[in-house]
């Protein structure tokens, strides 16, 4: 079941994230396809993290300004980076980066399409996964192909 239900959504193409965040004086990152918008007044984003995520904690506590996250969208050259944030240590994720720090302490990934600095609003718990309902304080873009995933794989996007 869980196979087949993983084939089935791999039919969905999303574009690929990294999210992360600044807990403890260290930085975090996972790569993230879970991202999707939910309301634009007041502007709210959402994305899944599983329970048994090792960076769990950094992203659901509530000690820095509240909690949250940052969201680089990344460009259609950055699958390596996509990669890299899929394993290892947070060091080694991080590792040959280049970052930028939003005033939350959040780092950016330098280059991604589009960025979105969040607070985190609500956890709601689904299953083995959480879903992170973040508020918008702050976001960017500018102009560049964006990276895309389906059917795990990495591509980009043509349109018809
Ligand atoms: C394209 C892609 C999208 C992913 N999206 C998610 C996601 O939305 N939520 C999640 O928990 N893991 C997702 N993952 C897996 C995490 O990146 C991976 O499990 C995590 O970085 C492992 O580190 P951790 O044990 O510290 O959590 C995705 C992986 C890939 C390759």
């Amino acid at each position: 079941m869980t196979r087949l239900l993983r084939d089935a959504m791999s039919h969905f193409a999303t574009g690929v994230t990294v999210v992360t965040t600044h807990f403890e004086g260290q930085d975090f990152g996972m790569t993230c396809n879970s991202f999707s918008t939910v309301s634009l007044e007041p502007a709210l984003v959402l994305w899944s993290i599983r329970k048994e995520s090792l960076s769990h904690l950094a992203f659901t506590n509530r000690t820095n300004n509240g909690g949250g996250y940052m969201v680089s969208v990344l460009a259609s050259h950055q699958q390596a980076v996509a990669m890299q944030f899929t394993h290892g240590t947070q060091a080694d994720r991080f590792h040959n980066v280049p970052v930028e720090r939003s005033p939350s302490q959040n780092p950016r990934v330098s280059g991604a399409v589009a960025w979105f600095d969040c607070q985190l609003e609500q956890v709601v718990t689904a299953g083995d996964h959480d879903i992170l309902i973040g508020r918008v304080v702050d976001f960017g873009s500018h102009e560049g192909e964006s990276l895309v995933y389906s059917q795990r794989h990495f591509g980009t996007f043509k349109p018809l």
